[in-house]
């Protein structure tokens, strides 16, 4: 259903997921994450407004390295992306503000190929003002904003053309490994083979500099954390005590994941209203809310080969912080 249609061929958002598509998916993750032993919730709930807000001010942090690490390979690399690919149209998974956005789109349109741009995100907040900055931004470009999930509605990406996939930032971290399986095979079946994707992923490194990006001592990570029970406070008439719940962070060297949770720091009983629904803490006990895998290169190309994906080039930092991959459907050359 497309809503909007300003400067008509210009700017076009297809809502797929509307507020009440979103509620009824939290109600459900929240009922089947909370009834749950061991108790979790899954990230995507951290991001209303204040989470938003507290992400950002987590990317400006000095201990949280992978926005930094990512933008400088972007700004080194996009150009390499744009020959290599000449795509013409970039589509953002997961966009957001649109903030990486820019590098990939100037060196696009320097070899000469944009002309369309696809920011797909489960919540339509921020793609219209960004999507209509970005048209006034660059003349001629197309913008088709798409606002879905990851699972739904890849499916609903127009199509056409040569595309650069983008999936950044290191989200395909939150993801388990049948997760990722099941969400580069989907992505596979979407793609055309003229099309690309471009993954950014956060590398494993000593535990000690991980760790310290996920709990920062100014705490911003921490309340970050707690404001999902904020969120469902809010949505869901619960009624969390934020103040009886404390971050926590630990590194699991099996499966080479960063865990957030929050631990009850008394027995409680929280209730949420909406779901009719008892919860019970006892003292100690933690609630999963994030895991944030870290890669090695050959384990995100192996991932991506078993998907039906080639590499076409890694980019790693110099110290191996963060990886850009760029790879394409197998079945093409
Ligand atoms: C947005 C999922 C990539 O896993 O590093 C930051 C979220 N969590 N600090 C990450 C996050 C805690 C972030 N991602």
């Amino acid at each position: 259903m497309t809503v909007a249609a300003f400067q008509p061929l210009t700017l076009t958002i297809d809502v797929h997921l509307d507020a009440a598509d979103l509620r009824a998916a939290l109600a459900r993750d929240v009922r089947s994450g909370l009834g749950g032993a061991p108790k979790s919730l899954p990230p995507t709930w951290f991001y209303d407004e204040e989470g938003s807000k507290l992400f950002e001010e987590i990317t400006r942090l000095p201990e949280y390295y992978p926005t930094r690490a990512e933008r400088v390979l972007l700004e080194r690399h996009a150009g390499d992306v744009a020959s290599l690919t000449r795509s013409d149209t970039l589509v953002e998974l997961g966009a957001g503000a649109c903030e990486k956005t820019r590098v990939l789109l100037d060196a696009l349109s320097a070899v000469g190929t944009l002309r369309r741009y696809v920011p797909f995100d489960v919540s339509a907040d921020f793609l219209e003002a960004s999507a209509t900055a970005l048209t006034r931004q660059y003349e001629g470009l197309g913008v088709h904003a798409v606002v879905g999930d990851f699972h739904r509605h890849l499916g609903k990406i127009p199509g056409g053309g040569g595309r650069l996939i983008a999936f950044l930032g290191g989200t395909i971290g939150n993801l388990v490994p049948s997760q990722r399986r099941r969400f580069f095979s989907e992505l596979r079946a979407i793609m055309a083979p003229s099309d690309h994707l471009l993954l950014g992923s956060d590398l494993v490194k000593d535990v000690g500099t991980i760790l310290a990006a996920y709990d920062d001592p100014k705490g911003v990570t921490g309340r970050f954390n707690r404001n999902v029970l904020q969120v469902i406070d809010r949505e869901l008439d619960a009624d969390f005590v934020l103040e009886h719940f404390a971050h926590v962070v630990r590194w699991d060297p099996l499966e080479q994941w960063i865990e957030m949770r929050l631990r009850s720091d008394r027995d409680q009983v929280v209730h949420v209203g909406a779901l009719g629904l008892t919860v019970p803490f006892g003292k100690g006990e933690e609630l999963l809310t994030e895991i944030s895998a870290k890669f090695t290169p050959p384990g995100i190309r192996s991932e991506l080969a078993r998907a039906g994906f080639v590499l076409d080039r890694q980019w790693g930092a110099d110290p191996g912080d963060f990886l850009l991959t760029l790879a394409h459907p197998a079945s093409r050359r």
